[in-house]
């Protein structure tokens, strides 16, 4: 069964009475176990596609069903408890809380889950360990790098052993260095059974060419992450997983 389902989303955004249409009709589905890439250009939806898959945002046509609930028939509160159950989320901006430490942003969604202090605090060296900023432990947000703070995103995201991880460019503000470490770091969770969907515009760090671009003056880029994610992961991926990997169309920037 599929972790992740999209059917025929569309989002409109609505400021001021102008409409902004961001997404028109994606349907995509991750499996257990894959690590999907979805590539597109900036302002193409990506990170409305990511904010509606994790319930974070709801869609003005169509749904998502998590973990094999459909957050269309859940109230904001049930859908929150669904993504805390499920999810771990990586935003854009890291969203690190500023006067916490790292030890304390990371620990922070394993409490409010309810998790007993020590095991998130089990967890927690854990992770900072793998991602290699245990020594950042008692820092604050502003004392670290751009990369460092990713990291520590990432920990916070995975506290929850989440069913699935959801990542808003990973790497989009490194230097192409720490950019590829966090993305090894990633594929090594990854290995050990993390699902991942992650999105970026950085087709570099995918490994490929340039993003293809419409030409058919409808606007409309049809995407193809299973080729970028087989080209981003080809080593890792077993051939067999490649029949279910989703195929997102997402609206070119106009
Ligand atoms: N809250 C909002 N209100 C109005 N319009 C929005 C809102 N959020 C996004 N948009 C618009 O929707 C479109 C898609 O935005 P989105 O942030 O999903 O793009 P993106 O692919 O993540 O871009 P980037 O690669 O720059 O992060 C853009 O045209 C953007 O201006
Ligand atoms: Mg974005």
């Amino acid at each position: 069964m599929p972790i992740l389902e999209a059917h025929d989303l569309h989002k409109i955004y609505r400021t001021d009475g102008v409409a902004v249409p961001a997404l028109r009709g994606v349907d995509s589905t991750l499996e257990p176990g894959e690590f999907v890439a979805v590539m597109g250009p900036s302002g193409c939806g990506k990170s409305t596609l990511l904010h509606l898959l994790a319930g974070l945002d709801t869609p003005t046509q169509g749904g998502v069903v998590l973990d094999g609930q459909r957050l269309n028939d859940l109230n904001e509160s049930r859908r929150a408890l669904l993504r805390r159950a499920t999810v771990g989320f990586v935003f854009q901006a890291y969203n690190l809380i500023p006067n916490l430490t790292v030890v304390d942003n990371v620990d922070l969604p394993g409490l409010l889950a309810g998790q007993p202090a020590a095991e998130v605090a089990e967890r927690r060296n854990e992770l900072l360990e793998a991602l290699g900023i245990a020594e950042k432990a008692d820092e604050f947000p502003h004392q670290l790098s751009g990369g460092q703070q990713q990291r520590v995103a990432i920990a916070r995201a995975l506290i929850n052993a989440p069913t699935v991880l959801l990542a808003d460019e990973p790497t989009g503000n490194l230097d192409s260095r720490s950019g590829n470490e966090v993305l090894a770091l990633l594929r090594g969770f990854n290995e050990e059974g993390q699902t991942i969907l992650l999105v970026t515009h950085d087709s570099k760090m995918v490994g490929l060419g340039p993003i293809p671009v419409p030409v058919d003056g409808l606007g409309l880029a049809l995407l193809l992450p299973g080729l970028m994610l087989m080209a981003a992961l080809g080593a890792y991926l077993p051939a067999r997983r490649a029949a279910h990997l989703p195929v997102v169309e997402v609206l070119q920037e106009e």
